[in-house]
Formats: structure tokens, sequence, C-alpha cells
């Protein structure tokens, strides 16, 4: 059993076990594939301008939508003052002891950025175990990463764990919009290395990397997006082959990640944490259970009990959805291509229909397929007045935006993410996000499932950092399952959950470890 309580080195030195590389990234689970590949460096950076929400990681990707420059977080600081005026780069800084390696909006915004922090770690309990646990051991003493994710509370909690645990670090930050200026004051007033604003320009992101990279010899890199690993490439081709591991959160940094192997490029070993197990599951079921409840609430005010909900796929996001929406008395419609989901939502208990038997008398409709055109403009004109309707899924293709933009159609911006459209006799429907995800668009981010993803890159650091020579090729792998359990594990005293343990008779009979991985590769949690 992966225990809690198991010191961290012991746990790495057990790790003999390590997932096959996965060179293909069509044979990984990739939950957000659905035809999303990656564009050229300068089509990447202008689709992160445009629509943020499509250079979700997830998460963390994940961590910020369109609305990127909007503050998620209610605690946010909203002063402003004339210092914030003047660009970054043309300011002198320095924080109360005098350090001045960082560049930051407004380092005076400091205490606000502290007491977010603060309020985020109440709620991350993995990554602080993980801080606790392992701030002894020291097991990334010697470290030197270079960090470039989104600035924001939860980050900065990762961030500050990876200290505790040893490591040297220096940050920037992968989108120019979503950096929360109050954390990076916070992070530079612990004398943190950070260089981050939001509202930077392109020349000021690839500055703020580049300052994290030029000074010094990083012998990590953590990535969100794959923009530090590609500047390290590209301008330091003799320091990249020193990297000792590249850690990945993002499905577009894997991508490049994959792309690089496959052109045998990747000369170093990078860890996919996108597609682990726990990410994925709290991403995809229990967030989305959360959020789809969240986004409609905040945005709509809808009352959801007794409403007729008409839910368009019924995989993990499906489920998830659907989970809370019956939880609140909805009378949910699944549509459903493939007949073992559409098994699911029977033993479920909902109807499986298609989207044209309902759509005249559905008050709620929620895309989450990752396909594209699944509601129409033809479903549209079917919808009757007051329908709302959302998007779950990736990409904002599920819903046919475009469709609406024709001059019969009148749109009227009711508030933040919200648009009437009218039709003209009258109808109008509620759309949400202009299609895009609705959940990173209208609601935050749980700090909870930050603690997972959070966990999950520190332990790749830690694994990829430890690792004796010649466990890791010059190869992309998935996070082993061992490590995988134990992000669960460091989860359950929240819960005060107690495992139970195998006996060696049971583990013999087994096949197992008492110690784990207690499920095989292929398993389907
Ligand atoms: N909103 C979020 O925070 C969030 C989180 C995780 C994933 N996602 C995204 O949500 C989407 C779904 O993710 P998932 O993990 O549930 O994927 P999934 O593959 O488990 O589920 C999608 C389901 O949609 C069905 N489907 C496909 N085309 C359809 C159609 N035309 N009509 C009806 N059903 C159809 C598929 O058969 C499948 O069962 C993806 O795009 C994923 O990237 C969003």
């Amino acid at each position: 059993m992966t225990e809690p309580d198991t010191p961290l080195v012991e746990l790495i030195n057990a790790n003999l076990i390590i997932d096959v590389p996965v060179t293909d990234p069509g044979t990984v689970n990739n939950v957000e594939g659905n035809g999303c590949l990656v564009g050229t460096q300068s089509n990447r950076k202008s689709e992160t301008k445009t629509t943020s929400t499509k250079k979700s990681s997830r998460y963390r990707a994940r961590s910020m939508s369109a609305s990127s420059t909007d503050s998620f977080s209610s605690g946010s600081y909203s002063g402003s003052s004339t210092e914030d005026d003047v660009p970054p780069r043309e300011k002198t800084q320095a924080n109360s002891s005098g350090f001045s390696d960082f560049c930051v909006r407004n380092i005076n915004q400091h205490a606000f950025g502290r007491r977010e922090i603060e309020i985020a770690e109440q709620e991350m309990p993995g990554i602080m175990a993980l801080r606790k646990r392992a701030g002894d051991d020291k097991p990334l003493k010697n470290a030197r990463i270079v960090g470039c994710t989104h600035i924001n509370a939860q980050t900065a909690v990762m961030i500050e764990t990876l200290r505790e645990l040893g490591a040297e670090v220096r940050w920037a930050a992968c989108n120019i919009y979503s950096t929360q200026n109050e954390i990076a004051a916070a992070l530079a007033e612990v004398g943190l290395p950070v260089f981050a604003w939001r509202g930077e320009t392109e020349e000021d992101f690839w500055w703020c990397i580049d300052k994290c990279v030029n000074s010094w010899q990083p012998n990590m890199i953590l990535d969100d997006g794959g923009d530090a690993t590609h500047w390290m490439l590209k301008k330091y081709p003799a320091m990249f082959k020193s990297i000792k591991g590249i850690v990945e959160e993002s499905l577009t940094g894997v991508h490049r990640l994959y792309q690089l192997s496959k052109a045998g490029k990747l000369t170093v070993p990078a860890m996919n944490v996108n597609d682990s197990v726990t990410k994925t599951k709290f991403d995809n079921l229990y967030m989305c259970r959360e959020s789809i409840i969240d986004s409609l609430k905040r945005s709509t005010d809808v009352m959801f009990g007794g409403k007729q909900v008409v839910l368009c796929g019924y995989g993990e996001v499906g489920k998830g959805c659907c989970q809370s929406l019956k939880g609140l008395g909805c009378v949910i419609y699944i549509t459903e291509i493939d007949p073992i989901c559409a098994l699911q939502a029977c033993m479920d208990g909902f109807s499986v229909v298609k989207l044209n038997e309902v759509i005249r008398t559905v008050d709620i409709v929620v895309t989450a397929t990752g396909n594209k055109n699944v509601v129409t403009r033809e479903h549209m004109d079917k919808m009757k007045n007051g329908c709302v309707v959302c998007n779950m899924g990736h990409s904002n293709t599920e819903i046919d935006v475009n469709s609406l933009r024709t001059p019969d159609l009148t749109w009227e911006k009711v508030r933040s993410q919200v648009d009437h459209v009218i039709w003209p006799d009258g109808k109008r429907i509620v759309l949400l996000a202009e299609g895009r995800l609705v959940n990173l668009s209208c609601s935050s981010l749980p700090s909870f499932v930050v603690s997972i993803t959070a966990c999950t890159q520190a332990l790749a650091l830690i694994e990829l950092f430890n690792a004796p020579p010649g466990r890791y090729k010059s190869d992309v792998y998935l996070l082993p399952k061992k490590m995988d359990e134990y992000v669960a594990s460091l989860h359950l005293p929240t819960f005060d959950a107690h495992l139970t343990e195998l006996s060696d008779e049971q583990a013999k009979y087994m096949g197992l470890n008492k110690a784990g991985p207690f499920k095989p590769s292929y398993y389907r949690y």
C-alpha cells in the first residue's frame, strides 16, 4: 500500500516500475485530443492572444479561460496606483530585504498576494502534505528548475513547495494574460526570482522566459504549454542537453514533446503529466460535476429543480455534469453515439434520445462530446424561448456559434459571458461564453483540483531528478502508476479515509505488491 506516511525517498527508491514511453499521442488516453494539433509557434501565440482558452492545459491550461483578463478570485487585489502604469521592465524594484532579481507589476501588492496564497493552501491538502512530509528529505536538493506556468495563488503554492523540497527555481508565466500580479509580488517578496505580470507583450513574454534561463544553468524544466522547452532548445541548445528532465502539464506542450521525440530532437526524458490517471479523473469527472452548476448559476441565476436538460455526450465530463444536475432535480436526457456510453446512461436512469426529439422542449442544452457541430443552427432555430445553451467540451466548435452570426439574429450582451441571441419573432436563447468551455469561462477552478495537478507535477520532477541513469531515455513518459496512486493517497487524510491493507495471503493471491501499484496500466477507473 502506498501509505501517506511512507518516506518519500523510500517511495521513489521502491518505484522500480516504469511505464513504457508513449511515443505516439494516439496511444495515450488523450482526453483532450479531439484533433487539436499544435500549430506553428506563431500560430499558437496568436491563438493565446485571441482566445486563451485554447491554450488551456488542462487545467491547468485549464486554469485560465477566455476571460483570463478577469480576476477569478474574489479575494483578488483590485487596487491600482500610478506605479502600475509604468511598464515593469522600466522600473527598479526591490523587496523588503533588498532582493531585486525579479520583474513584477508592483512589489507593493505582496501582502494581498500572500493572503490569497494562504487561502489556497487550505484547500490544497495533497501538495501541503507533500511539502510537510518531504521537507526534511529535500528530494529536490540541487535541482534548478525553470518554471513556465500560470502564476496564480494555487500555482504559487506549488512553486513554494518545490523550494521547500530543496529546489532552486526561476519562474515565468505561460500566458500573457493570466498572471495574478499580487501573487507574483508575493513570490518576489520571499526572494523568488519571478518574471511575470498581467498584460505582457509578446516580446515581454519571451524576455521573461529568457530571464529565467540566461543567467544560470537550470537542470529541470516545468512547463505548461512547451514555451520554456522551446526557448531553451532554440536559444540554448548546449544547455538544453544538460537538462535532466522536463515535466509538461498541457495538452499543447505534450503534443510538442511527441513531435520533438518523433523528429529525434528530444534529447532529454520528459514526463507527460497531462494524462496521468488521477489528474484526468479529477479534471473531467469531479471538477465538471461541481463546476457545471457553479457556472450556470453564476451566469444565469437559474433554478435547476424540474428543469429539462439535454446533455450531449455521456463520457467522463457528461457523467460528472449529470450527477450534479440530477442531484438538483433536473430531468435529464442524453444523446450519445456510442452504445456503451448510451447503455451506461440508461443504467443511470436517464433517457437516451436524439437531439431533435427533445430540442423543442428542453430548458438547458449542454455539450460535452469533444466533437464539432453537435448543436447546429437548425437545432437552435427549434429551441424554446429562454433555452440556455452552453458547452463543457474542449473545443468551441461543439455549438455552431458562427451560424448565429447572421443578419436576421440580434445579439445582446446581458452580462459578462452571457449573450441573448434574439430571433425576429422575439424568441431568445441564452448563449454562455460564446460556446467556449463554460466552466472555465464562468467559474473558478477549485484549488483542490489544482492540488492534484501540483502533486503530479512535483512528483514527476522528483522522479525524473532522482532517477538512476538509464531509467529514462530521451522520450516522453507517463507518470508511473505508483506515483499516481501516491498523489491520491496524499489527498485521503483530508477525508479521514482509511485504506485497507492487503494481507500477505491476499497480495499473493492477487499477484500484487502490497505497496502497489494496484492496477494494470490498462485499467479504467
Ligand atoms: N470543461 C472542462 O473543464 C473539461 C475538463 C475535462 C475535459 N473537457 C473536455 O470535454 C470533452 C469531453 O471529455 P470526456 O473526458 O468526457 O470525453 P469522453 O470521450 O469520455 O466523452 C465524450 C462522449 O461524447 C460522445 N460523443 C461524441 N460525439 C458525439 C455526438 N455527436 N453526439 C453525442 N455524443 C457524442 C462520445 O461517444 C463520448 O462518449 C473533451 O473535449 C474534453 O477535452 C472539459
